[in-house]
C-alpha cells in the first residue's frame, strides 16, 4: 500500500496490523477513512492465515475523533437518511476474530469509541482518552455514552462525558478502560506480542471466547452461563481440544489447526 492510503496494512505472522493514516488531521475519522478501515478489517477477517487484528494510529494520535470539518454543516436529514456512523463505523463489531486497539497519543470522541469497539485496549504512557463531544454541543455518537459506563462505571463515565476532560493512561488503566499501559515507544510492539500470543491458540477457541465475553454484556447472568456451558461442552467435539489436552499431558507444545 502507498503512503497516501487512508489505512496501511501489514501482516506479522498470523496477526493483521491496520494503521490509520491521516496524520495531518490527527487521524480524524472521515467517512472515506472508515470505509477503508472496514475494508481492511473485513479483508483480514476473511483471510484464513490471520487470527487476530490490531488497529493503531501514530505516535501523536490513535484518532482525534470524527472529522469535525466534514460534520460541521451536516443537517439532521443528511445524518439520519445517510445513516451516519451506523453505515460504516461498526465493521469492527462484525469481526469474529479478536481485535486489539493499540493507542498512542489522542483517542478522543470517535477515536475513544473506536478503541472501545475493539476487544481490548493497550496504550502508551502518554495516551489521552476523552469524550469531548459536549464541548461541540453534541452527545457522543459512536457508543461513548454506552460503552464508557460499561468499561468504567457510571460515575467516571458521567465525569468524562459531561466535562469532556482528558483521562491519562494511568487513570484509564485504573478505571478499567485499558488492559495494559506500556512505554510510549513500544505500543505497537507490545500489541503485536499480545496478538501473537493469542494467535498461537485455536482460532475456534478464540472466536468462541470472544463471543462468550461479549454475551456477558448482552444477556442475564444465567443465560450467559448457559451459553458458556454449552460452548464448553461443544468444545469436546473439536480436534483442537484433543490436541491441547494431549499436548499438556505429553509435556509438548500443542499445534492448533482450528478444527
Ligand atoms: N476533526 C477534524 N480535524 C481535526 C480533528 C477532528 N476531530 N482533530 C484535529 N484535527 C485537525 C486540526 O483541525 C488541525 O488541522 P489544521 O492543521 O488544518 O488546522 C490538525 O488536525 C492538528 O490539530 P491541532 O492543531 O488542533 O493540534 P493540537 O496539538 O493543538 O491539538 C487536539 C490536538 C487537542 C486533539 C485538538 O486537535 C482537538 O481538540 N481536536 C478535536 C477533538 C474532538 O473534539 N474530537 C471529538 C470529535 S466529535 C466525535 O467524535 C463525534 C462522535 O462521537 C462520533
Amino acid at each position: 500500500m502507498n503512503d497516501e492510503a487512508l489505512v496501511l496494512t501489514e501482516t506479522h505472522g498470523k496477526v493483521g496490523l491496520i494503521r490509520l493514516n491521516r496524520p495531518k488531521q490527527l487521524n480524524a475519522l472521515s467517512d472515506p477513512l472508515m470505509d477503508a478501515l472496514g475494508e481492511a478489517l473485513m479483508g483480514f477477517e476473511r483471510d484464513p492465515n490471520i487470527s487476530v487484528m490490531v488497529i493503531t494510529g501514530n505516535e501523536k494520535a490513535f484518532a482525534a475523533g470524527a472529522d469535525i470539518t466534514r460534520m460541521k454543516d451536516l443537517t439532521y436529514s443528511e445524518a439520519f437518511n445517510g445513516n451516519f456512523i451506523s453505515r460504516n463505523w461498526e465493521k469492527v463489531l462484525k469481526c469474529r476474530k479478536p481485535v486489539i486497539a493499540a493507542v498512542s497519543g489522542y483517542a478522543l470522541g470517535g477515536g475513544c469509541e473506536l478503541a472501545m469497539m475493539c476487544d481490548t485496549i493497550i496504550c502508551g504512557e502518554t495516551a489521552k482518552f476523552a469524550q469531548p463531544e459536549v464541548k461541540l454541543g453534541i452527545p457522543p455518537g459512536a457508543g461513548g455514552s454506552q460503552r464508557t459506563p460499561r468499561a468504567m462505571g457510571k460515575a467516571k463515565a458521567m465525569d468524562l462525558c459531561l466535562t469532556g476532560r482528558m483521562m491519562d493512561a494511568q487513570e484509564a488503566e485504573r478505571s478499567g478502560l485499558v488492559a495494559r499501559v506500556v512505554p510510549a515507544d513500544k505500543v505497537v510492539e507490545e500489541a503485536l506480542a499480545m496478538a501473537s500470543e493469542m494467535a498461537n491458540y485455536s482460532i475456534t477457541a478464540l472466536m468462541q471466547i470472544k463471543e462468550l465475553v461479549n454475551q456477558a454484556y448482552e444477556t442475564p447472568l444465567a443465560t450467559g452461563l448457559l451459553l458458556e456451558r454449552r460452548g464448553f461442552h461443544a468444545a469436546f467435539s473439536t480436534q483442537d481440544q484433543k490436541e491441547g489436552m494431549s499436548a499438556f499431558v505429553e509435556k509438548r507444545t500443542p499445534t492448533f489447526r482450528g478444527r
